[in-house]
């Protein structure tokens, strides 16, 4: 166990996440055999789930990226800022959103609003972990990896101020760095 390790508590296990992932990419296969969706990653959480899950589906697709940020410390600051959009067009494309968690489900909000504008011919959206907030969200989150309860989670891609992200399991922290 690293120092690092020390201040954290583990919450999924890496052996939990990539057998979990294993089901995910099943369903997704399922669903696009033939087709080439566009898979949209959104910055920075998912980089490592999207890198796992991309690797594990058997149907031909195209990648690209959103960044957005609306998160200072442990707390949402209400409002989504599009620091990078995408690059593929996705007109009449099929669409799979990538995200790390849905919290309030403001972001999730403000993405499929953003990238329904484009036109695509449909949306799925994928997250690895949901908190069991009671978001209204007037589309469906289509694959969710793990419900969770509302403490917050670092590791796996996820972070708190830009820390931890690199860890390959997820945690929670530590009172004495929750403050
Ligand atoms: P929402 O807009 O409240 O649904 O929050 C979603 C975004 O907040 C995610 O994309 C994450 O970047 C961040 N976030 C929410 N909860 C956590 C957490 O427990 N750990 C790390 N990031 C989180
Ligand atoms: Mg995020």
């Amino acid at each position: 166990m690293t120092k690092l390790n020390t201040e954290l508590s583990m919450y999924l296990s890496k052996d939990d996440i990539n057998n979990r992932l294993e089901e995910m990419a099943n369903q997704l296969s399922e669903k696009y055999c033939d087709e080439c969706p566009v898979i949209i990653g959104i910055l920075n959480g998912s980089f490592v789930f999207m890198a796992d899950l991309i690797r594990k589906i058997d149907f031909e697709c195209e990648i690209d990226f959103m960044k957005v940020n609306s998160y200072v410390g442990k707390e949402t600051s209400g409002k989504v800022q599009l620091e990078k959009d995408i690059n593929i067009n996705i007109e009449n494309r099929r669409v799979i959103i990538v995200e790390d968690i849905i919290d309030s489900g403001l972001t999730m909000d403000y993405l499929h609003k953003h990238i329904s504008a484009y036109n695509p011919k449909d949306i799925t959206i994928v997250t690895l972990l949901s908190k069991n907030n009671s978001y209204t969200l007037n589309f469906n989150i289509d694959i969710v990896g793990f419900k969770i309860t509302s403490e917050f989670v670092v590791g796996y891609g996820l972070d708190l101020d830009h820390r931890f992200r690199q860890l390959d399991s997820l945690y929670t922290l530590e009172p004495n760095i929750l403050a």
